[in-house]
């Protein structure tokens, strides 16, 4: 059996220092629905739900899987960085549809405010980005500290818009 160490663990409390940055507010929302949504020139058919699992996370999730190790009890400990240019660039392809699914989260007729919302999903394009410059230069540590990032701005948003999302916060 494989035990994933949480490579993310030790940065949870992060996520404080985020939210504290960006200066969110605690709403204590549940349900969020998308602000302007008339006349929306956008295909915008996937719901919120259906936008996390099936574009943000397989995406994040990719990225985790290259920054930061498994402890196997039978094989030991293994790294998980990317080790050929053609890893690199794999990897370099996922950071870029990252800035890029940012962007979307912000679409008009996605968004949920025109005010915290958007400086959280700049923040993750801010973030991807660093894990895309990162994958360019093969910087493993800088790589690390942007996958850091990013899950911190997935957990600050999740805190102040849906503090009720348990399924991520586990993982
Ligand atoms: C701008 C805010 C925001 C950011 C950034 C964000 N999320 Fe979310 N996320 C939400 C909201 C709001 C929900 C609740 C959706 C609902 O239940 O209607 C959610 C729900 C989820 C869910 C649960 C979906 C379900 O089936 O209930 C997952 C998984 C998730 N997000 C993953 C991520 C990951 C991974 C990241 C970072 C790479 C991320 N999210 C970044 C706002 C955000």
């Amino acid at each position: 059996m494989i035990k994933k160490i949480s490579a993310f663990a030790r940065i949870t409390t992060l996520s404080l220092t985020v939210c504290l940055m960006l200066a969110c507010s605690d709403s204590g929302t549940t349900q969020v629905s998308p602000l302007n949504t008339a006349n929306t020139q956008y295909d915008l058919q996937l719901d919120m739900q259906e936008y996390m699992n099936h574009v943000l996370e397989p995406v994040a999730d990719t990225l985790w899987d290259s920054a930061g190790w498994v402890d196997d009890i039978h094989t030991g400990y293994e790294e998980l960085y990317p080790e050929t240019d053609e890893e690199w660039l794999a990897v370099k392809h996922k950071a870029a549809q990252l800035i890029e699914a940012g962007n979307s989260l912000a679409l008009p007729g996605r968004a949920v405010d025109n005010d915290g919302w958007l400086t959280y999903t700049n923040a993750l394009s801010t973030a991807a980005a660093f894990a895309y410059r990162s994958a360019e230069t093969q910087n493993q540590e800088d790589f690390f500290q942007a996958g850091a990032q990013i899950y911190s701005v997935c957990t600050a948003c999740h805190q102040t818009y849906n503090p009720d999302i348990s399924r991520f916060a586990s993982e």
